[in-house]
């Protein structure tokens, strides 16, 4: 609980950090690599280099100070956190390192206005956050049976070309035994060490349903754009990954886990490479109950751009009960095999809004539109989830 000395504090400090939060962000980024530049090991360069993670922290930070009396607001966003900070080996150390250079950098960039009493506020607000993040983190690292960090190498046993730009890596532990066990719509982190010296860990979705002899991940390669550079680890792994290749990764974490144990209808949807953890979920869902209703829709640019079409095809043969949508954003018009056009709700088919789970995993400005029609159209936001492969904007919260 924050002291009622520092609540006021907090409260104000609102719309200052709506204000200023970016700036804080990055000046406490600049600081942070600048005084620890080990540091740049487990954080995501590109995320760092197109400004999503700053826009993220900063958002954790606003979050926080909006919702500092609505636990329920922040439990899933503090979930998320700690999943994603587990895969890298985020450790109970790195927080008084973290919180030094915020508070630093919130004295820096609103100068005079950082009192010595708001800074105790935010130092005691940060400490708050910290302690309820290292717990649920201790915790996780415990479930999981690994110390903070740990990577396991895996041999590279099959390469699939899943679309013009997916790829998937089947993977074994090198050190034999069982493949560790996840849920469908958990994803690893990948350590790759780039030709520059960097280490940078990535999170990839697995792709397959538990089986404890392998994993799969499907990888988009991220092309360069006309003011873009080419994603650094996703070419590097296409580039060189081979049969017989080793690659580290983490144990399984990630809070996004489709219900495919449990009863009734369910609804997966996805844009791009968003298939990823919903054909995890599909191939589980045709092991453990292929009589079960599945709604699974997808959206892509073409068929040149759409992956596990196998996967698909051999869950619609043994699946009764599965009807699986298609769209191509490029298409003309509809087909036997395709709709034209975006996803749309009114051509997918219907469902008990009421209770019936929704899944949906794609780039943001897909889900956003899912989300509001979905929500329009009576389903409650409860039944709702989603997975977003970058750091959350968390614009909900804000
Ligand atoms: C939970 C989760 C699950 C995921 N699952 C999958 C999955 O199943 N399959 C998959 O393919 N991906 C998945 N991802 C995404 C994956 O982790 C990587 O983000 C992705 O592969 C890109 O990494 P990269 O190193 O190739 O690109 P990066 O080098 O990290 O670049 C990322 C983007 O930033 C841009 N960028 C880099 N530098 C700059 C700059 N200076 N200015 C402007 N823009 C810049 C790049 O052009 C690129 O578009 C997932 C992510 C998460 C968080
Ligand atoms: C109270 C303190 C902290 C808060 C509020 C916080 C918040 C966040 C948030 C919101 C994300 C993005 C999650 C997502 O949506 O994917 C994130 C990711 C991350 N955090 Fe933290 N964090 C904190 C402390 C730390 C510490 C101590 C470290 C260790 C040095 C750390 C390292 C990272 C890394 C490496 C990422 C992933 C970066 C990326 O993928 O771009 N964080 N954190």
């Amino acid at each position: 609980m924050l002291s009622e000395q520092s609540r006021p504090y907090i409260d104000a400090s609102v719309p200052v950090l709506r204000e200023h939060g970016l700036a804080i962000t990055q000046v406490f980024y600049k600081n942070l690599f600048a005084s620890h530049p080990q540091l740049h090991n487990i954080f995501n360069a590109g995320n760092q280099a197109n400004g999503s993670q700053q826009q993220s922290l900063a958002s954790a930070v606003f979050a926080y100070a909006a919702n500092i009396d609505n636990q329920a607001a922040l439990a899933p966003v503090i979930s998320r956190i700690v999943h994603k900070h587990v895969s890298l080996g985020v450790t109970a150390a790195h927080y008084p390192i973290v919180g030094e250079h915020l508070l630093a950098a919130i004295k820096q960039v609103l100068g005079d206005a950082a009192t010595p009493a708001l800074l105790d506020a935010w130092a005691e607000a940060y400490g708050l956050l910290a302690q309820a993040l290292i717990a649920e983190e201790n915790r996780l690292y415990a479930d999981a049976g690994v110390q903070a960090g740990d990577l396991f190498d895996m041999r590279v046993t099959a390469i699939e070309i899943e679309s013009e730009q997916v790829t998937s890596f089947s993977l074994v532990p090198v050190a034999g035994g069982a493949a560790p066990s996840f849920r469908p719509g958990q994803y690893v982190s990948v350590a790759v060490h780039l030709p520059d010296g960097l280490r940078q860990l990535r999170q990839y979705s697995l792709s397959d349903a538990p089986d404890h002899q392998h994993l799969r991940i499907s990888v988009k390669r991220e092309v360069a754009g006309a003011e873009t550079p080419a994603g650094m680890v996703s070419n590097w792994l296409h580039d060189n990954l081979k049969v017989g290749s080793i690659v580290p990764v983490s144990q399984p974490f990630g809070d996004f886990v489709p219900d495919t144990d449990g009863d009734g209808a369910i609804v997966l949807l996805s844009a791009g490479v968003g298939i990823t953890p919903m054909i995890s979920a599909l191939n589980r869902i045709a092991r453990v109950a292929p009589q079960r209703r599945v709604i699974f829709a997808h959206a892509a640019r073409n068929a040149q751009h759409h992956p596990h079409r196998a996967d698909i095809a051999k869950a619609v043969a043994h699946m009764p009960n599965l009807h699986s949508v298609t769209f191509y954003e490029e298409a003309k018009q509809d087909n036997e095999a395709s709709l034209a056009g975006r996803m749309q709700m009114e051509k997918l088919p219907q469902w008990d809004l009421a209770n019936t789970k929704v899944y949906m995993c794609g780039p943001l400005p897909f889900m956003q539109a899912q989300w509001a029609e979905l929500v329009e159209r009576g389903v409650p936001v409860h039944r709702l989830h989603r997975e977003v492969f970058g750091p959350d904007m968390l614009d909900h919260l804000i």
